[in-house]
């Protein structure tokens, strides 16, 4: 699995966005098949769990507006749309052509009206004061430091007062014992991100942790929610 793995980050390529600066993934469904494959044989469902916690955290509401910021292939954003109904209104935005692609066909295939958009975190095209939540899974360790305070502002930017941020990504590759140890993709400090976010003017910040459970090869990961001030 790990040379699965290993294929599913080193592809990370073709630009699309001007110039974006992140590690960008542009697998489209083949990242799907990769990351099913990777969820149920070594992680044992849980970066499935780790996407419904993030929804958990951000209390979402019916008819509320939502973004996921380095949306990849749209899974989180489907599940969002479910909880906004139809009422609400959920963006996704991403650099990678293909993820984009793959991500607005399962929107259509579902007939759920998700907006999703070629972009980066560091230009979002949204209006200010647009989103009452913003989300981002696994992407924070995509991007440098200097991004990544550029993209919280755009955030800051984009949420209305009192807007929820929740950002999940996995621990870092020094953080990991045992099985998880294995697994290659990259993972943030949340400790470091708590700092960027409150920089960013973000208050009330609380973090949570997700352990590897027995014999998955799960990295774990680390939870941040924060409000707009
Ligand atoms: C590991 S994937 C996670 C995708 C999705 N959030 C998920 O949980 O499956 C990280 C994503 O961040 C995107 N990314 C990289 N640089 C970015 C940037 N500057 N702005 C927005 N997204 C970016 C990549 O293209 C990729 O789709």
């Amino acid at each position: 699995m790990h040379s699965f793995a290993r294929h599913f980050h080193s592809e990370a390529s073709e630009a699309p966005a001007k110039e974006p600066k992140g590690l960008i993934l542009n697998r489209g469904w083949r990242y799907d098949l990769e990351i099913w494959f990777i969820d149920t044989f070594v992680f044992h469902g849980q970066l499935q769990e780790l996407r419904q916690r993030t929804a958990n955290l951000a209390d979402i509401q019916p008819g509320e507006q939502v973004l996921d910021v380095g949306c990849g292939t749209g899974t989180l954003a489907m599940e969002v749309q479910r909880r906004v109904s139809r009422a609400g209104r959920v963006a996704g935005v991403d650099p990678g052509i293909q993820q984009i692609a793959r991500a607005r066909a399962k929107a259509a295939r579902r007939h759920v009206p998700i907006e999703f958009q070629i972009g980066v975190i560091e230009r979002l095209p949204f209006p200010e004061q647009t989103f009452d939540v913003v989300l981002s899974t696994l992407m924070m360790h995509h991007l440098p430091t200097s991004l990544k305070r550029q993209g919280l502002s755009e955030i800051a930017r984009v949420l209305k007062p009192g807007g929820r941020l929740v950002i999940a990504d996995f621990k870092r590759k020094k953080e990991r014992a045992g099985q998880a140890a294995r697994f290659h993709a990259g993972g943030s400090s949340v400790q470091d991100l708590v700092a960027i976010v409150s920089d960013a003017g973000f208050e009330r910040v609380e973090t949570e942790e997700m352990q590897p459970s027995h014999f998955s090869a799960f990295p774990g990961a680390g939870f941040l929610r924060a409000h707009k001030s």
